[in-house]
């Protein structure tokens, strides 16, 4: 659902980053007919959804095993008839803004948002706005209990709104007494879960090195975290992308930020990736420069009696290790290592080779081991076992048969020698 609400709202409802902790509500009416059901409400604490309820199962859920496990039947059963009554309400606020707004037909959506924030220095927040189509529409104003119609058509409900001074002093008392007082009960709730820290798993990546630098950091708690990125010590904020913070499943955060720069830029310079989160006591630094791209390895050989090349390319940085074992046993003679030379986009090949005989490559185990720093594990090529082919059976087949008829034609000459006239015809007649 959260594809319908509007960019002003999430905007302007930013949750303050000095906020301790947020209560907040959302509501929404689509037009029947479609997949999706015609009316969602979700309350979010802290951002989290800790209530769901939806007009298909017609019933207010529990989403944290906190909010199941402190409240009890009659909660959930007042709870659902007043979400009942929302759905009703915002059936009627779609066709009347439908309506108003000459619709006979079409996707339509009407959204509220509410809720209450509440300071460390406990000093209280409020919003409540409307949205139509995803466009605001109308919202309160906690200062001067009045309120700002944000689209033409919304001057009517202004009007009638601002003339009902009790409905705005209903809104502020709401939003100002009870969604707090509501908000520490849940916090109490789910204080242990809500309040704890977990820090972020943080690694760098690059699908090869001429494709851009990701720094991405997964599984912190709570969900604020900065990820930023210093180009030799100085802030860099070129080319870089800041996607937006996403959840886990099991209720963590994952983030990531992209830089773009090129194989030369990051040869040159110093580049680092900053992660800050509240369960760190220092920053973490990823430094960029000891970047890190896997070899693509591959085993050949130009035919079965041709020395066996073990080539690794397409790595960085420049160090890296070729072996060879038999039967699981180191192997050093025979073998020669070539040069680590550099390719055309920064990166690295070496080749290591193995002559071998193809009795002795029948008879063992014969493999290849690479490692470099951006394997986890050791590379492991297996060189196969080498098989006598159709073509080598049809190869001894011919041979035979070409030494038979040879043999043949041998004695056949030397019969017909033996056999020669003891005279000899002259020459020429
Ligand atoms: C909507 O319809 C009414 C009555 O038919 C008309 O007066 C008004 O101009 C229309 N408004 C729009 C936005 O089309
Ligand atoms: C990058 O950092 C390393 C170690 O911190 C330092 O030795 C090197 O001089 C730095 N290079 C540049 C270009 O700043
Ligand atoms: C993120 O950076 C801002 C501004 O520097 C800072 O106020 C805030 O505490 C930082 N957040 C975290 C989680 O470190
Ligand atoms: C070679 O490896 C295969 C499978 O890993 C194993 O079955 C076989 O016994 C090994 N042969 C030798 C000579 O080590
Ligand atoms: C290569 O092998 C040496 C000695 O075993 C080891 O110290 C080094 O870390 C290895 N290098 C890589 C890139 O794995």
């Amino acid at each position: 659902m959260k594809k319908f609400w509007w960019l002003f709202l999430v905007s302007a409802v930013d949750l303050a980053s000095s906020a301790s902790h947020s209560l907040q509500y959302h509501y929404t009416a689509v037009t029947p007919g479609l997949h999706s059901p015609e009316f969602i409400s979700e309350g979010l604490l802290d951002g989290e959804q800790v209530v769901y309820y939806d007009g298909n199962i017609r019933k207010k859920i529990p989403k944290t095993e906190w909010m199941e496990k402190n409240e009890r039947e009659d909660y959930w059963k007042t709870e659902t008839e007043t979400s009942q009554h929302h759905q009703e309400e915002f059936r009627h606020d779609l066709i009347n803004l439908m309506k108003r707004f000459n619709q006979t037909g079409g996707f339509h959506t009407v959204q509220q948002m509410y809720g209450c924030e509440l300071d460390t220095d406990g000093a209280i927040r409020g919003h409540w706005l409307y949205g139509y189509d995803g466009e605001d529409f109308i919202s309160f104003d906690l200062n001067t209990e009045t309120w700002t119609a944000a689209h033409p058509k919304a001057v009517i409900t202004k009007r009638r709104w601002d003339s009902q001074k009790v409905y705005a002093a209903q809104v502020k008392a709401y939003l100002l007494n009870e969604c707090t007082a509501w908000l520490q009960k849940y916090v109490e709730y789910g204080r242990s879960s809500l309040e704890r820290k977990v820090r972020p798993e943080a690694s760098l990546f690059q699908k090869d090195s001429s494709s851009p630098v990701v720094c991405h950091a997964t599984g912190f708690f709570p969900k604020a975290v900065n990820i930023s990125w210093q180009k030799n010590g100085e802030d860099l904020h070129e080319d870089v992308e800041l996607r937006e913070t996403l959840p886990n499943q099991d209720g963590t955060f994952q983030k990531r930020s992209v830089l773009t720069v090129s194989p030369e830029e990051l040869d040159r310079h110093n580049y680092t990736c900053i992660i800050q989160h509240s369960s760190l006591e220092k920053e973490m630094v990823l430094h960029v420069s000891r970047r890190r791209v896997r070899p693509e390895a591959s085993l050949f050989q130009k035919d079965s009696s041709s020395p066996v090349v073990c080539h690794a390319t397409g790595f960085f940085p420049k160090a890296v290790n070729i072996s060879w074992q038999k039967n699981g046993e180191d192997l050093h003679e025979d073998v020669e290592f070539r040069e680590t030379l550099p390719n055309q986009d920064g990166t690295f090949q070496k080749r290591s080779v193995l002559t071998v005989s193809p009795e002795e490559l029948n008879r063992h185990n014969y493999t290849c081991i690479i490692q470099h720093s951006s394997l986890e594990k050791e590379m492991v090529l297996y060189v196969s076992r080498r098989r006598v082919s159709g073509g080598d059976w049809i190869g001894i087949i011919v041979g035979a048969v070409v030494t038979a008829l040879l043999i043949i034609v041998v004695i056949v000459v030397w019969m017909k020698k033996k056999h020669q006239p003891a005279y000899q015809a002259p020459a020429g007649v």
